[in-house]
Parts: structure tokens; sequence; C-alpha cells
């Protein structure tokens, strides 16, 4: 028997890429983030060089991609906010949803998977009692399950703010969210010693220091 050819529809339209929250910036916060993406632009021959830097700005603002910070990225950077949007939205790193002050990502790739990290999803979901994608209602946890993060030797593998946690059980990744949760957050398996706060993190990304007026 021929196999029937499976045609797909072009007509149902695409939905349009949608960003929520506020739509412009106190004037003081406006200030602050033109005065750091002037930095950030400098160090680019092209302005729009400067987009991915400039995202994780407005995401450590905001904690996620908001209108405003769209539109000041498309202003700031002479895009439209389709273009800036597209890019936005090509990435799994820029967020579309409020994140907790903790992006807790497990990694249900196939190797992970297969060495545990499927049942420390499903774990670290029913004890912070939120789905993934879903933040905890006091704002500190926000659960993710990630694609392969290139450490497949270490499986399972947590990721928190995208720091490496290695070779996890459901225990021990039981152990970072309760640490993360009561203030004490762990060091990570390598790079940094110390874990950053999402938003402080974002900045990082940015190419600024932690926190506004320090030394990067
Ligand atoms: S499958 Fe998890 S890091 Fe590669």
């Amino acid at each position: 028997m021929t196999a029937q050819p499976v045609f797909f529809s072009t007509t149902e339209p695409t939905p349009p890429i949608a960003f929520d929250g506020p739509a412009e910036y106190p004037a003081e916060v406006l200030a602050s983030l033109t005065a750091e993406s002037d930095e950030i632009v400098a160090r680019y021959p092209e302005s729009r060089s400067a987009l991915l830097p400039l995202l994780h700005l407005v995401q450590s603002e905001d904690g996620y991609l908001t209108r405003a910070g769209i539109g000041f990225c498309a202003d700031r950077l002479r895009l439209t906010t389709a273009q800036v949007a597209a890019v936005a939205t090509f990435y799994s790193m820029y967020r579309r949803e409020p994140t907790g002050e903790y992006l807790v990502g497990v990694c249900t790739n196939t190797l992970c998977a297969v060495m545990g990290g499927d049942r420390i999803l499903a774990d670290l979901s029913e004890l912070l009692g939120v789905a993934p994608g879903e933040t905890t209602p006091d704002g500190s946890i926000t659960l993710e399950h990630v694609e392969c993060n290139a450490a497949c030797d270490h499986a399972p593998v947590v990721m928190v703010n995208w720091e490496f946690f290695d070779s996890q059980t459901p225990e021990s990744a039981a152990r970072i969210v309760a640490d993360l949760r009561s203030g004490r957050p762990p060091a990570p398996s390598r790079g940094t010693p110390s874990l950053c706060t999402f938003r402080q993190t974002a900045r990082l990304l940015a190419g600024l220091a932690e926190q506004p007026g320090a030394r990067p």
C-alpha cells in the first residue's frame, strides 16, 4: 500500500508574537536603562549588534521581556519591534513570563532523562506545587525543563540561572531548591563559586556588573 501524503495547511494564520507587562518605563528607569545601554552599544561597530545584550539588560529590569523592554530595544537600536521580537523569541534564554529569583531547569533530553532527569523534574514539580514553566507563589523559583546543555557526561544535570549542578538525584535536587528558598543558595558544581539571582545573572549576560553602579 502506498503511503498517503500529509498536507499542511498554509491558510491558517500564524498567531502574532505577543508580549505583555507595562508598555512604558517610568522616567527614572528609562534614564538608567538608556545610560547603561549607551555603554553596551558603544562596544559594537554596528548598534544593531548590541541587541542580544540589550535584551538581557531589559530582562534584568523586568525579570522577563515586557512590551516596554521590546520597545526600548527597538527605539534604542532603530529596529522595528517585529525585528526585536523575532530575535527575542528565537532564543530560549529570553523569557516571556515573569521569572522567579531562581530559574531551575532540569534537563530531560535523552541521556539526562534515562539517568533520572524525568524523575527529578516530576519530583520537583510535586515538591514545589508548580508545573514546568510555572513560578512558585512566593516568587522564589521558576521550574522548567531544559534541552541538552552539552553536559551529558554529568547527567542528569540541573541548571540554576544557567549554572551547572551536575550528577543530580531527586534527593540532591530537592536540597538545592530547599537551600534556594531558605536564602542559602548552594555553590554550582563548576564555574562560578556562587549563584546570582535571575536578574543579576541577566545583568552579567548584558556585560554589566551584577548591581547598578558596581564595577563589572
Ligand atoms: S542530555 Fe542533559 S546535558 Fe545532554
